[in-house]
């Protein structure tokens, strides 16, 4: 029996695809599949990584002019979820102040998910850890190069 891969590829991406509606929000489907802002960016001013309890690693950096995030950039060897976590947080950090920035919590990015499953909420306490991080970075080369 011949099996054609290329049409079973495509049933077992539908499945998953099913899967993943049935546990996860659209915003969640969305961001994991059309990730924002994914990658390094040039020239940082800051840079958090923390690999977690689950053994993922999730980078952040930022760039901040005059006192705004300009602009942010996640990495992750992680599940889909730390990919939409880390496609929504540096969305919504983009143009932020750095005191703003600080205040987003996890809760506010489960908000803004639509929600995640209890087994996957550890992954956005995580993009959240990673930004501060991030931006704890960024404050202590600034005050590095003020002295
Ligand atoms: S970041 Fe490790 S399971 Fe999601």
């Amino acid at each position: 029996m011949s099996v054609d891969i290329d049409e079973l590829a495509k049933r077992l991406e539908t499945q998953v695809l099913e899967d993943a509606k049935e546990a996860f929000s659209e915003t969640v489907i969305e961001y994991a599949y059309n990730p924002r802002n994914m990658g390094e960016i040039s020239d940082a001013d800051g840079v958090g990584k923390i690999t977690g309890t689950c053994g993922d690693t999730v980078q952040i950096q930022i760039r901040v002019e005059n006192g705004r995030i300009s602009e942010s950039g996640f990495i992750t060897d992680g599940c889909g979820t730390s990919i939409a976590c880390g496609s929504m947080l540096t969305e919504m950090i983009t143009d932020k102040t750095i005191e703003e920035a600080l205040m987003i919590t996890s809760d506010d990015l489960l908000r803004s998910l639509g929600g995640l499953p209890d087994e996957y909420v550890h992954c956005s306490v995580l993009a959240v850890n990673v930004l501060r991080e991030a931006i704890a970075d960024y404050r202590e080369l600034r005050s590095n190069k003020q002295t």
